[in-house]
């Protein structure tokens, strides 16, 4: 049974933790008990022992989650893709030990939401990517794309590449869509790239100027995920199960 999802992007800064953290806000407003996991996180403030992921803080807030190794397993100071940080750390990214931390935390939880790290040829250690870790996690993803111009290229390659690799693409969520003044891009793109992927549209998220991360300021987020986004299509067929469960 999969009970979770691996929030992956076109690209790193592509809104990845705002979509997850969202979710996670959303879902539980709806009942369920929603665990989140950055697995690995770099340009972390802090140091030695310290590192604190501003990512993972702001996951683990939205989900007052209990378990902070489990959702934060992984911290690197550089930023860096983790290979790279982890070879200039004299540190390394040990597969294994991610894999243990999700299964313990879906033992806590009805369902787990899983940041990604940029996109999914990002290399966590030598020939091991991202898209590695989710077929390790058995998780379907959903991809966060921009949808102004350049998100057709991005989106394709990064259904293609999960595909072919066996990972299920539960849809695309297009993020910092403008509601006024938008592109003709804006408006062709996520009709053109359901087409060309077949890959489901799940939803678009607008550009929200109350949100931040660092002071973990969430806005309207919640709202505009249960607005905006099919969480159904994303809970797939665990869907009925978790609800009568809750
Ligand atoms: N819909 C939005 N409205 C306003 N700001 C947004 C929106 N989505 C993302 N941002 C801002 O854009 C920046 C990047 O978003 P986010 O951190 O979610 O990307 P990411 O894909 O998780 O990046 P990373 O690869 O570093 O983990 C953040 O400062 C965030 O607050
Ligand atoms: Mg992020």
């Amino acid at each position: 049974m999969k009970a979770g999802i691996f929030i992956t992007g076109t690209d790193t800064g592509v809104g990845k933790t705002v979509v997850a953290a969202g979710l996670a806000l959303a879902l539980r407003n709806r009942g369920l008990r929603v665990g989140v996991m950055k697995p690995v996180a770099t340009g972390c403030n802090g140091s030695g022992a310290h590192l604190i992921s501003e990512d993972a803080v702001f996951l683990w807030e939205a989900a007052e989650n209990e378990y902070p190794a489990l959702t934060s397993p992984l911290r690197f100071r550089n930023p860096l893709a983790p290979h790279v940080a982890a070879s200039l750390e004299k540190k390394s990214v040990e597969p294994k030990k991610l894999v243990r931390a999700f299964r313990e935390l879906g033992q806590h939880y009805d369902f787990v939401i899983v940041e990604g790290i940029g996109g999914l040829f990002v290399p966590l250690a030598r020939d091991y990517y991202v898209s590695n870790l989710i077929k390790d996690f058995d998780l379907p993803v959903v991809v966060v794309a921009r949808s102004s111009l350049g998100a057709i290229n991005h989106t394709l390659l990064t259904v293609d590449a999960a595909l072919v690799r066996g990972i299920e693409v539960r849809g695309i969520i297009f993020n910092r869509v403008p509601l006024v003044n938008y592109s003709l891009a804006e408006i062709t793109n996520p009709k053109v790239i359901h087409e060309l992927s077949g890959a489901p549209i799940l939803g678009s998220l607008p550009e929200m100027d109350d949100l931040d991360i660092a002071t973990c300021r969430y806005g309207q987020l919640q709202h505009m995920v249960q607005e905006r986004i099919q969480l159904d299509k994303i809970l797939g067929p665990h869907f009925q199960g978790l609800l009568a469960r809750s």
